[in-house]
């Protein structure tokens, strides 16, 4: 039976042309995404507590019958966007999130309305091509091979020699199923606890450093590992893997029958930014005949500009590299990338269908754990395209300057303890007026460690108390974590700063220090 009303309904809301009758919603759209975007006169941190805004989403079933369009962006900003955290303004710089180029946005919008679905030739068929050549330019930074070879890996049938992902997390997951399957054979098959009963190994293990991200704890889990098969390798001073304490790990598992499955090294470790000794590590991975990954999540964008080169010496003898483009790469969520040195590497994943994905077709399905699939390739390629590297080295250098000013500024203060540095624009700090920290001193000097820690208890709450503080009063925003170099059981609390979004200003990082001073000794004062 037709309803009436069926062809008003359609037109409504499937017609384009609806905006085009009716400009002002149009004006009312683009209007609402201009002012979320602009940060002057705005705090970083919603303002409402998060306890009193759950209020507002206590209807518990679907409405019954939509509201006008018009309506409903009222209430989108009376609800949503008046209560996010304003991720791009300056004053926010806690996390790995940064201003974007407006154009990222828009290429955001073509995603979604182009809607292809990157599982297939058939329902993306310039948008593979684009998605081989994000690949194909970001794997030439890291693996540095001649034009012979992206002539063949670039072609639209040729072996996959990487996949876009959704993030770092699904990057990880896809390293370590790959190095699975290469390190255990037909495990993929017959799953883990059968082929080891046949392997003769009495167990497996993947290595990473305490500071490896929690993604690869997931990613054990997932696989059926066990999140307990990866063991975890202190760092030195740097935050870098400790490489004494890593070949005793390996001599000890070698001595108890443990098939090392990866070596895992981070460039550029999330809470402190730190770049393992990626030469060293893919020496031992080699000798140890293990495979050998690089998360560079974070820190692989700075490939993209020849001066950080250097620091990631090693990273082309990486079997597998994951890297980012919605952490530094200054593209919207959700975009990532997982690379591998030999393209036969991604046949552990493949996967064929009679009806899609089928074995001669080149779609990128065959490799990728996720099915439907996002263009979410679109974003990065278009800030390729209109950045370029010399874009991309401006952005970095400015986040490196930012970075050295964040640092002088807190090693010329005498209330702020400078606790680790990096060259991927992660710093942590605490806030320890002087006196405290003569007192520490005194305090090792002397052995007296019992107090030492005592003191160190009073700073750590300080200093969670100041972030918290800082948070809610919503002006500013730093992030803080726990790091170990103290040897107190409990750690040390830091503040944690993401240097990286380029409206910020120097102006911008002394305001921020100064309420953090103006908070901390609010605090001493016990308020
Ligand atoms: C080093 C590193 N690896 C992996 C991840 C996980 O990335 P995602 O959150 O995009 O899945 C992160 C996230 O912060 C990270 O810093």
């Amino acid at each position: 039976m037709n309803d009436p009303g069926m062809h008003d309904f359609l037109q409504k809301h499937f017609s384009v042309q609806t905006l085009e009758r009716d400009p002002a919603l149009l004006r009312k759209v683009l209007g609402m995404l201009r002012s979320w975007l602009i940060t002057e006169g705005k705090h970083p941190y919603p303002s409402m507590p998060f306890d009193q805004l759950v209020r507002s989403f206590e209807d518990y079933s679907i409405p019954a019958d939509g509201m006008e369009v018009d309506a409903f962006l009222d209430e989108l900003h009376s609800s949503v966007l008046s209560h996010t955290a304003q991720l791009n303004h300056p004053m926010f710089i806690g996390h790995m999130t940064q201003a974007l180029p407006w154009l990222t946005v828009i290429a955001e919008a073509f995603t979604a309305a182009l809607n292809q679905n990157q599982v297939k030739i058939e329902t993306a068929y310039a948008s593979t091509l684009v998605e081989k050549q994000i690949l194909g330019w970001m794997h030439r930074r890291v693996y540095q091979y001649d034009d012979d070879y992206y002539e063949k890996g670039m072609h639209a049938k040729s072996p996959a020699i990487g996949n876009v992902v959704n993030g770092g997390t699904v990057g990880n997951l896809t390293a370590l199923a790959v190095a699975l399957e290469q390190q255990l054979p037909g495990s993929r098959k017959e799953g883990i606890h059968s082929t080891l009963s046949h392997s003769g190994y009495r167990g497996l293990a993947v290595i990473a450093s305490v500071r490896a991200h929690y993604s690869l704890k997931k990613s054990l889990a997932t696989m059926g590992m066990g999140e307990n098969s990866l063991h975890v390798i202190a760092v030195d001073q740097n935050n870098r893997i400790d490489l004494d304490a890593l070949k005793r790990k390996f001599d000890e598992l070698r001595r108890d029958n443990i098939k090392v499955v990866a070596l895992v090294g981070v460039a550029g470790t999330t809470e402190t930014g730190a770049i393992d000794p990626l030469q060293e590590l893919a020496e031992i991975a080699r000798q140890e005949q293990t495979w050998f990954h690089v998360d560079a999540a974070w820190g692989g964008a700075l490939l993209l500009a020849d001066q950080f080169r250097p620091l990631y010496q090693g990273i082309e003898f990486a079997d597998s590299v994951v890297i980012d483009g919605h952490k530094l790469m200054w593209v919207p969520m959700a975009q990532g990338m997982i690379l591998f040195k030999h393209s036969a590497s991604l046949d552990n994943l493949k996967h064929n269908a009679n009806y899609i994905i089928r074995s001669d077709s080149g779609d990128l399905g065959q490799t990728s754990l996720e099915g439907s699939r996002r263009f979410d390739a679109l974003k990065l390629w278009t800030s390729f395209k209109v950045l370029g590297i010399s874009g991309y080295t401006k952005l970095l250098t400015q986040a490196a300057n930012l970075s050295a000013t964040m640092i002088s500024l807190i090693q010329n203060h005498p209330d702020f303890e400078l606790t680790s540095s990096s060259k991927t624009f992660i710093l942590t700090y605490r806030y320890a007026p002087q006196h405290m920290q003569q007192a520490m001193k005194a305090l090792v000097d002397a052995g007296n460690m019992a107090e030492a820690i005592t003191l160190n208890r009073k700073l750590n709450d300080l200093n969670a108390k100041l972030q918290d503080r800082q948070k809610n009063d919503g002006k500013s925003f730093v992030s803080r974590t726990i790091l170990d170099f103290f040897p107190d059981p409990q750690g040390v609390t830091v503040l944690r700063v993401v240097l990286t979004n380029v409206t910020t200003t120097r102006a911008h990082l002394e305001t921020i220090l100064a309420e953090q001073c103006q908070i901390g000794s609010a605090l001493l004062a016990g308020h």
